[in-house]
């Protein structure tokens, strides 16, 4: 199936036959889509030479403004890295050529509900939801707050000792102590890796639903989530038996979609207000 009739024909559907089982390997194809998604915060490549200097003045030198440079690098650096003289005085060009970064904490992890007695328990939970125990599997999509704590050497174990060196540090350094930031990251990671199962269940042949319908702590308890996990949302997943109802009705790109800034024209008069210069880059 084509990316683009995976993202239209996926719905949220609420119907599911009972009696279709997944198999073991369709749940490990469908999980195994999900790993490959992209984590924590954005994927920073500067695909060019570049060259990070200390400067006589101690300060970070920009590189050569004619090397086609993703400036979001630097962007990032100047934002996050606080000790970036001791972090960034490197000559990646020397070893690599290009300097690849992100975090890639992979911090969600997923808890598989087949058996009928379980997903039963949950769609109690789940304001009763029908989807819940009428479907095949339901993923609880959950995410570590601390991921990125525990052995971050892991998710570079592949890359140049050179540049271990320089990312596993920077993944303590970006987390450490921010709350709001360990728990934005949980949510923007689960919801991409949803959406990621969603789009392959749907080439497999299998609908979904996304669901934020239940009560967390209940839920926490049915799955014995840890203290420092949390649940991004409930996945059931399966066979179809009716359609999704037709669509609610989607805003149209002149109603969501501006180039620079956000314009004003574009929010309700309930809408909370927007800071100055706050922009959606
Ligand atoms: C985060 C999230 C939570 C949702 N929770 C529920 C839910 O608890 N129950 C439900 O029936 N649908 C739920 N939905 C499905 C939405 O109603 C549905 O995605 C939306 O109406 C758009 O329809 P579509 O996904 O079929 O295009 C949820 C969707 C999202 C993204």
């Amino acid at each position: 199936m084509q990316t683009i009739e995976a993202i239209e024909q996926r719905r949220a559907v609420k119907t599911y036959d009972p009696g279709h089982k997944m198999t073991e390997a369709e749940i490990e194809q469908l999980l195994s889509a999900a790993i490959l998604s992209p984590s924590a915060f954005n994927r920073l490549t500067a695909k060019a030479p570049v060259v990070f200097t200390n400067g006589t003045s101690g300060g970070l030198k920009r590189p050569n403004m004619g090397q086609t440079f993703t400036f979001i690098v630097l962007d990032f650096i100047h934002n996050h890295v606080k000790h970036r003289s001791d972090l960034w005085c490197v000559d990646i060009t020397s070893k690599t050529g290009f300097c690849r970064m992100s975090n890639n904490i992979q911090n969600w992890r997923f808890v598989v509900v087949t058996d009928q007695a379980q997903k039963d328990k949950l769609k109690e939970a789940a304001w009763n939801q029908a989807q819940v125990s009428d479907a095949s599997i339901v993923i609880v999509v959950c995410a570590d707050l601390k991921a990125w704590d525990k052995e971050p050497a892991r998710y570079w174990k592949n890359a140049a000792k050179e540049t271990q060196e320089i990312l596993v540090p920077m993944i303590t350094q970006f987390y450490q102590g921010k709350d709001q930031l360990q728990r934005d990251e949980a949510m923007r990671s689960t919801g991409i890796v949803a959406q990621t199962i969603m789009l392959r269940a749907k080439d497999m042949g299998y609908d979904s639903c996304p669901m934020i319908g239940f009560d967390p702590v209940k839920v926490a308890e049915i799955i014995n989530l840890p203290e420092d996990h949390v649940i991004g949302m409930l996945l059931p997943v399966g066979k179809s038996i009716k359609p999704a109802h037709p669509r609610g009705g989607q805003l149209g790109l002149a109603d969501i979609v501006s180039r620079g800034h956000l314009l004003i024209n574009f929010i309700s008069k309930k809408s909370p207000v927007i800071k100055p210069g706050f922009s959606l880059i």
